[in-house]
Formats: C-alpha cells, structure tokens, sequence
C-alpha cells in the first residue's frame, strides 16, 4: 500500500453504468446550466446597478448567486464531460481541489440560507429594530463569517481526505469528487474522515437548518396575525417557496452525508446529488427574487437602458 503521488488519478464513473438517454440527460442538464447562468447573472447585474437595491437582503441575494454559479461551475463541466465520453479521468490534485470548491462552495450556501432566514426573520417581525440591527458593519461581517468558514470547513475535510491511502480501486461511483465515495474508496483507516463528517460536517448542515426552521417558524406566526388577507395570501406564497427549495437543498444534502454507512448506494447518491448540485443553484434566484416586484421594476429600467444608448 504506497502512498498515492499527485500524478496518478482517478476515474469517474459518471452513468455509465446505469441505462439512460444520453442526448435527453446531456441536453437537460446544459440548458439548466445555462440557466443557472442567465438568472444568477441577471441578478447580480441589477443589484450591482440598482440603487434601490442596496439593502441587506440584496447583498445576501447578490453572495448567494455568486457562490450558486460557482458551486454549479465546479460539477457541470466534469459531469457534462462524464455523460459525453462515458467515463471521465481525474487527476489526485484535480479531485482534492473539486472536492474542496464543492464543500467549501456548499456550505458557504448553507450558511448564507441561515443569514438570509435570520434577516427575514427581523424584518418581518421586528421591523422596528430591524435597520439597527442589520447595518453596514453587522451585514459584512456575516458574509465574511460565512466565506471564512466555508473556507476552513472544507479545509479539513478535504485536508484529512488526502492523507488517505488509495490502493488498485480508482474507479469513484459518481460524477465528481465528492467526499464520501473518496473516503469509501480509500484502503486506508478512515476513521477519522467519518468521524468529522458525522460531527463538524452535519454541524454545519444542522445548526443552519434549524435557525432557518425556527425562523421560519415565527415568520409564519406573524403572518397568521396579519391584519389584510392580501398581504397575508402574498407573505405565505413567498415563505412556502422559500421552504420548498430549502427542504431541496439540506433534505437532499442530509439524506447524502448523514446516514449509516452500511446504506450507501451510489445510485442513489449520484440521482439525489443532482438535485443541490444542479437544481438548487437554477432554482435559487427564481424562487428568491426574480419573482419580486422591486428586481422586476430594476431588470425592466437596466433593459430599456441599454436600448436607449444604442
Ligand atoms: C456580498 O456581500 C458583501 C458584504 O455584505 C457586499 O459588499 C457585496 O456587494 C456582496 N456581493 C454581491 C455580488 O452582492
């Protein structure tokens, strides 16, 4: 058992194994792509350019589009590649530097999810305080907390992932590098990987999700004492659309990583891995703000500009 060098990789599985359409799951998943794209990009752009739009909930909107076309960046290429040629090869380096874009990708959007249910939270049932509360220097301290977090969280997993041994088995059962199929396919002790996975890795998962329960929890309690129906009907459609993409995001993410390891199914995992690596992203800036009133009223103005200066 040596120590695998830098030099010599792995190889994702992809689908190959499984039976599929080819052309049906290629063409989905690059309009999707381009979607995510289009939507996260249009966002950002009438953020930046909006001065209505400078308000904390849009500097948490305009981060979480960031890290959503990233995150997407870091799997789509290399899948894409997978469902072209069948199999796709990975080198050691480029299977520990995805690994770590993806985690450190992954929880920064599970951390921002929480800042912006916190946010909601106050400005929906504190109104009052909420301006004092969420100011300039409390707002860029949670993006960086979350960056830097993010950060440090996939550092160590992926740290101890690559202190691991890796005998004849190259073949990983998935579409990209992700942690547990690494840490399964390892022929070394990984103890210790699943240890931090089952501890600091569902810590991270589970505190945000349940500060966005809690929050949401309230939201709803001031919204059922709501004076206008009107107001109550429109608050009740956004939050529900708000839970719908949130149980996507951690339900699939937790069904994934926290289980015993005895249930781990590879075809399961790389079915329901889609859903948050390829769906959440793409569904993100619809069900957060293109939707809205004000980002409407802002795309509209930035499009009619930029026909008028030609
Ligand atoms: C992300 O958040 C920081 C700090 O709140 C803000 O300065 C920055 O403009 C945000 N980025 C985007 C693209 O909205």
């Amino acid at each position: 058992m040596n120590k695998l060098n830098l030099t010599s990789g792995f190889l994702l599985l992809g689908f190959s194994d499984l039976h599929y359409n080819h052309v049906a799951l290629f063409l989905t998943i690059l309009v999707i792509y381009t979607l995510t794209w289009t939507a996260n990009l249009l966002l950002i752009s009438s953020i930046i350019l909006s001065a209505h739009l400078h308000t904390p909930m849009y500097f948490f909107l305009g981060n979480l589009s960031v890290v959503d076309i990233s995150f997407s960046t870091v799997t789509v290429p290399k899948l894409l590649s997978c469902i072209l040629h069948g199999r796709a090869p990975i080198s050691f380096l480029g299977c520990l530097l995805q690994m770590f874009f993806f985690l450190f990708l992954g929880t920064i959007e599970s951390l921002l999810l929480a800042v912006m249910a916190i946010d909601r939270y106050l400005a929906i049932c504190n109104p009052l305080r909420y301006t004092s509360l969420m100011n300039c220097k409390v707002l860029v301290m949670l993006t960086c907390t979350s960056w830097v977090a993010g950060a440090l969280h996939s550092l160590l997993h992926t740290y101890v992932v690559s202190q691991l041994t890796y005998c004849e088995d190259r073949l990983i059962p998935h579409f990209f590098c992700d942690l547990t199929p690494l840490i399964k396919l390892s022929c070394s002790s990984t103890t210790l990987a699943e240890l931090l996975i089952y501890t600091i890795g569902s810590m991270a998962v589970i505190i945000p999700f349940l500060f966005i329960i809690i929050s949401y929890v309230l939201i709803g309690c001031t919204i059922v004492k709501m004076k206008t129906s009107s107001n109550r009907s429109k608050a009740f459609s956004s939050c529900s659309a708000h839970l719908m993409v949130i149980f996507l995001f951690y339900g699939t993410d937790i069904s994934i990583y926290f289980r015993p390891p005895s249930d781990y199914s590879s075809q399961y995992d790389r079915i329901v891995s889609m859903a948050y690596t390829i769906i959440t992203p793409m569904l993100n800036p619809f069900i957060y703000s293109l939707r809205n009133q004000d980002v409407k009223k802002a795309l509209k103005k930035l499009i009619m500009q930029s026909f008028s200066q030609r």
